[in-house]
Formats: structure tokens, sequence, C-alpha cells
């Protein structure tokens, strides 16, 4: 069956723009879709770099104004990659013009920008999502099938890091191409929106609504030479943050992160504790689901390790045979799988603005919290 296209006008060529260009290369090969991504566009503000990105992924055609590429009418959906404060300004462009939009997360800067972009995507009634990837890594599915069957019983404790150290030295300058995350006006904030943002995000799935938080961050590096200025400004991000929650299921939730935990470069771990079992997972064996069950026999009782890799387990029936494990970037080919199979049966894929919307809150009363020394309701 021939497929209908579906016509891609990506900004930013960064990290994302890698991984998503690889998932739109990807997905038609290993699912049966009714589109098929058509790698249309990508839009950079410096053209010999985005020709020769547009080159090695197979771009069609390259735009140096984003604002160029949403006047054309031969794309379809739109796929922003840019540096946060970016988000809002493109997606309510992209909405007015009739887009379909893949927004990088976190939706926005705050949640008064969140909204406003929400409010946009409904009124256009265009298909929205927000790239929350790591919902669709297998074992993160299957623990949330898990968590939907019961097994876990009453929940009593969710508890989440996401731990990095790669702003430890303070001659780390902060702003422009990839060091914009210390820079709080391209940001918005530091960890809690660019790491946390994921760890609450994959919360509120699994484990529903959140009810008010208690805060604490700390910027360990006060002033960064700016690299787009060359002047020491102050740093206005969180460089660490904690914060503990309550679940509206009555659940307690943890959660930790920080650039400053030597030795860890992307160590994202949750676990959850029910009365019944527990599951962990670890980022950096994310292709395993610990699970312990509370009604094995005494004697063969203990956390087992599943290898997530067999047909029956979520996206598994997709890729190789039962044993052999896929990776970090087989998350953003799911997300778009998802997304395109929403498009076919009306039926939008999760996160959608919406939905990121909550986790939005949930950073801002973080933040809140933190700034005012007590708890927030979200
Ligand atoms: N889902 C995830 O796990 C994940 C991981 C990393 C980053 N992100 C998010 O993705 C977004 C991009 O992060 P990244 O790591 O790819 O950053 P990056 O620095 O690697 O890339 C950002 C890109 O945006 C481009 N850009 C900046 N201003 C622009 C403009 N005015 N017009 C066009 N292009 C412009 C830059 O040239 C660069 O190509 C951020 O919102 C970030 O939070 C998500």
């Amino acid at each position: 069956m021939s497929k209908k296209p579906l016509n891609i006008g990506m900004i930013g060529y960064g990290f994302m723009g890698r991984a998503h260009s690889n998932a739109y290369c990807k997905v038609g090969n290993f699912f049966d879709l009714e589109y098929e991504p058509i790698l249309k566009a990508v839009c950079a503000r410096n053209e010999e770099k985005a020709r020769d990105f547009a080159n090695n992924w197979g771009y069609e055609s390259v735009e140096t104004d984003w604002r160029a590429l949403l006047a054309r009418d031969d794309i379809d959906a739109v796929d922003i990659c840019t540096p946060n404060n970016l988000h809002r300004e493109i997606a309510l462009a992209a909405a007015e013009a009739g887009k379909m939009i893949l927004c990088e997360k976190p939706l926005s800067m705050n949640v008064e920008e969140g909204e406003e972009m929400c409010q946009a995507v409904e009124s256009a009634g265009v298909p929205n999502m927000v790239w929350y990837n790591y919902r669709r890594v297998p074992a993160v599915t299957l623990a949330k099938q898990l968590l939907d069957e019961g097994r876990l019983g009453k929940i009593f404790h969710y508890r989440a890091a996401f731990l990095q150290d790669w702003t430890i030295s303070a001659e780390l300058p902060q702003g422009g191409e990839a060091l914009w995350r210390l820079d709080v006006d391209a940001a918005g904030s530091g960890v809690t929106g660019d790491l946390l943002a994921h760890c609450i995000d994959t919360a509120l799935w699994l484990n529903g609504s959140i009810q008010d938080v208690s805060a604490m961050t700390e910027t360990f590096i006060k002033e960064r030479v700016h690299s787009l200025t060359g002047e020491v400004q102050k740093v206005g991000i969180d460089d660490a943050c904690a914060f503990m929650c309550r679940f509206q299921n009555g659940s307690l939730g943890t959660f930790e992160s920080t650039r400053y935990a030597r030795g860890h470069k992307a160590l994202y771990t949750f676990e959850i504790n029910g009365e019944n079992a527990s599951i962990a997972w670890d980022l950096h064996d994310l292709h395993r689901l610990s699970y312990f069950d509370h009604s094995d026999d005494s004697v063969v009782r203990g956390w087992r390790s599943v290898h997530v890799t067999d047909g029956d387990m979520p996206y598994m029936d997709k890729w190789w045979v039962p044993g052999l494990q896929i990776g970090y970037e087989h998350s953003f080919v799911h997300q778009v799988a998802d997304f395109i199979q929403g498009i076919s049966d009306g039926k939008p894929a999760n996160p959608t603005f919406r939905d990121a919307l909550e986790t939005q809150k949930v950073c801002d009363a973080v933040l809140k919290s933190a700034a005012d020394r007590q708890w927030e309701n979200v």
C-alpha cells in the first residue's frame, strides 16, 4: 500500500534535531503506518551548517528563518527543536498557520506561556504533541501497563532522580550553542525544567496528579562568563533541585536532580513501591525493568530483572527477535509512530500540549516553593 506523505519542517538541528531526524527516517521501515514522514525542510540560522545537516539526513531544502518555514504550503508538521525560550513564539505562529506541531520539552518557560500555547493549538484544531520520550522506552511503557493492571496494589512511594555532572567546572560559560541550558533567559530554569520535567512527566503518567510540593534549589556557581556577550554574568538557573510531594492517590514522592553529582552522566532512575509489588527503572539499563512481587513463594522471592525484549512487550514486536535489546533512539521512533497513528485514528498521541502543561504546573510550583521556602499547591 502506498503511504500518504507527512511533510516535516524541523526547526533546530542540535541534539534533538538529530534524534528526531533519525526517528523520521526509521519509523516507516519498522511500523506499518498510513503516513510516511518526508524530510521536507530543516531550519537553522547558519545556512552552511543547515545545508550540511540537510545533506547528511536527507532533508530536501533549507530555511534560515523559521517564519519562512511556517509560510510554506508544502509543510504539514512543524517540529520545534530549539531552546525553550523559542517554543512559545514558534508554536503560536505554527498553530496560526494550521500546522501540526511536535514540540520539544519542556512545553514552555512557564505555565502562562504553556496555557497560551494550549489555547492556540486547541482553537486551531491542529494535532500537537510534546517530546517526553521516556514514556516510549519499552520498559517504562511496561511499567505503565503493570500499574494500570493494578499489580502493585495501593501505591505508597514514588521516588525519582536525574543526576548529571557536566557543569561542575566554574570555567564553563553560559549561553550559546548547547550551553543555552545555563542561561536562564533561554532555558527558563535549570535542572527543574531540563531534567526534573522528564521525571515529573513520567510520574504524572504512571502515578497520577501531584497535589502539593515542598522544594529546595541551589545555584552552586553564582557567576559565569556569557558566551555571547563575553561578560561575567549572574547565573539565574537552579543547578540542583530536590522536592517532596503528595500525589492525589495518597502516595508520597521524592525527586532529586543535579548537574553536580560527580560520576553521573545521565542517571535517570525511578522506583515505585506498592502494597503488593515494587517497580524500578534505570536509564543506564533502559531495556530492563526491575520487579519485586511479594506474592512470590518466599524461598525464591526477590527483585527480578525483566529483560524487556519479548514480542508481547510494548513496541518489541516491531524490532528484532526476543533477547535482542533496543536503545535510547528507539523511544523517539516510537513517539513518531504513535503520533502518526494518532493522526490516522483521530486520537491524539500523548502527551499533548495540554498533558505537558500539567508538568509545567508542577515545575512552576517547585520553583515557587523553593523561592518562598514553603509548601506550594500545584
Ligand atoms: N526529549 C529529550 O530527552 C530532550 C533532550 C535534550 C533536549 N531536549 C529539548 O530539546 C530542545 C533543544 O535542545 P537540544 O539539546 O537539541 O539543543 P541544541 O543546543 O543541541 O540545539 C538547539 C538548536 O536550536 C537552534 N536554534 C536556536 N535558535 C534558533 C532560531 N532562532 N532559529 C532556528 N534555530 C535556532 C540551534 O542552532 C540548534 O541547532 C530544548 O527545548 C531541550 O529542552 C529534549
